[in-house]
């Protein structure tokens, strides 16, 4: 059994912290028996995309559009101005974004692939390379389609899911001079730096890496877009372990780091405590001027991008609340207290703990299963049937296949990621998913892992079928 006696703050030898908001309405969740589990899970084809919500108890797939929005966001989108052109809440959104991210032009997307769809279009040319911080699925899929070749340039620490790096996201400065040497800064549209690194487990990058990041690029006369999806959340680990930033504010820190790049593609749906809604920003006016013409072809007009005029609305109110210092330490704090209950159990997952998910490390789970058979899917799977929560893999289904070879991609990472939606669960919804996991953990013995039976040609994760082996 787990030792279930050190929950609180005080027991840790600190104070507990606790949210800085109560709950207003509430949602019912529908409990269900293992055997209705196991017939939900094989008609998903073991993926827990597949799954229907209505039959998760917790559902920690992704922090991605699940937030809890304020009241203040819920009146603001009673002030939805839902004019075709215009609409004041596009030009609330447009300085929420100067405020607190400190860009010159928004290009408003749907959500974050719309705006990586749109600065990939602008700046890639067949033939490009793109280095980046560890590839994100949706990103790369974008540079790929727009003729580049994503190129890894994330230290070697962040493949390690025990290195403790405090900044796991930082680009290693030799790998992006040797490629900058190798194909020419002219093959070279821009750096992809991403704050936080979501597929390395939620890992920030640090100031310092930022500054070397920009005068190396400086140098060479390379941009930077920063996915800014989580770039908040990367701001409160700044404060925390970065030496000089303890008495800054979130927002201060979120600003600076911007201010070392020429632009940013967003997902408001995370950070940005939304359902809907994202964006492109940049720097240049000429760059802005092709982005914003683009966005009328694959988005909407370039005032709303896809989104209702209230979307935008909650979402430049939940910019203002993202950078406040007490959402983000009890955001944190939440993610940290169910990663902690994890380690003291000895559950193998990803440290450093990172900023919005836990990832558990399948193959320290499943040491004798080939990552033929899918170990971070399986684990996803039983996890779902063992309690009815629902992960995410992050691994070798994830990775897809080389476009040029069309064999899988073998990441070194092979995750199952529990997602905390911002503002959702609560201290006892983290109690139950850790001693879940820990159920699992104990029965690894008997997993047998799955064979893909079904697999779509582009970002297979999320359609693909499996069957027990
Ligand atoms: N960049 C990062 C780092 C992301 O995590 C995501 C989405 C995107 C870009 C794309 O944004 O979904 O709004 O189009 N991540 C989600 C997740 C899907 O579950 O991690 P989007």
């Amino acid at each position: 059994m787990p030792n279930t006696t050190l929950t609180t703050g005080k027991q840790r030898g600190r104070r507990s912290w606790a949210e800085p908001w109560k709950v207003k309405v509430v949602e019912p969740l529908k409990v269900t028996t293992r055997e209705q589990r196991e017939r939900a899970i094989a008609e998903a084809g073991y993926n827990t995309f597949l799954l229907r919500s209505e039959d998760v108890y917790i559902d920690l797939l992704t922090d991605s559009g699940t937030n809890a929005m304020s009241d203040y966001q819920w009146a603001g989108m009673m002030l939805g101005d839902e004019a075709y052109a215009g609409s004041r809440n596009f030009y609330n959104l447009e300085a929420a974004v100067q405020k607190y991210y400190g860009y010159k032009y928004l290009v408003p997307s749907h959500q974050g692939r719309g705006a990586e769809h749109i600065i990939s279009r602008v700046l890639i040319k067949p033939g490009d390379y793109i280095p980046g911080n560890m590839y994100f699925t949706t990103t790369r899929m974008h540079q790929e389609m727009a003729g580049g070749t994503f190129v890894d340039v994330i230290i070697d620490e962040a493949h390690d899911s025990q290195s403790l790096h405090p900044f796991k996201g930082n680009v290693d400065l030799q790998k992006l001079e040797d490629l900058i040497k190798r194909v020419g800064a002219e093959k070279i549209p821009y750096v992809s730096v991403a704050a936080t690194v979501n597929m390395a487990g939620g890992q920030p990058i640090s100031m310092q890496n930022m500054r070397d990041v920009r005068a190396l690029c400086n140098r060479h006369g390379v941009h930077i877009i920063l996915d800014a999806t989580r770039a908040a959340e990367n701001a409160w680990f700044i404060k925390i372990h970065e030496e000089g930033y303890a008495g800054k504010s979130v927002a201060n820190i979120l600003r600076e780091l911007c201010s070392y790049t020429d632009g940013c593609t967003m997902s408001g749906k995370k950070d940005a405590l939304v359902n809907i809604g994202g964006w492109l920003a940049l720097n240049d006016y000429d760059l802005y001027e092709e982005a914003r013409n683009l966005v009328v072809v694959f988005e909407g007009l370039h005032t709303y991008g896809g989104m209702a005029g209230r979307d935008m609305e909650a979402m430049a109110r939940g910019i203002e609340e993202s950078v406040q210092d007490d959402h983000m330490r009890a955001r944190i704090g939440q993610v940290e207290y169910l990663g902690e209950l994890l380690v003291e159990w000895g559950v193998p997952i990803v440290v450093p703990i990172g900023g919005h998910a836990i990832f558990l490390d399948a193959r320290r789970f499943y040491p004798d299963m080939p990552q033929d058979h899918f170990p971070a899917q399986t684990l996803a799977a039983e996890l779902y049937v063992d309690s009815g929560i629902r992960a995410m893999e992050r691994g070798v289904v994830s990775a897809g296949r080389d476009p040029k070879t069309g064999q899988h991609r073998y990441p070194k990472l092979e995750l199952v990621r529990l997602t905390i939606p911002r503002r959702v669960y609560t201290q006892a919804h983290m109690d139950v998913t850790a001693e879940a996991v820990e159920a699992v953990y104990q029965r690894r013995a008997e997993a047998r892992g799955l064979k893909m039976i079904y697999e779509p040609k582009y970002l297979r994760f999320f359609q693909a079928r499996f069957e027990p082996l």
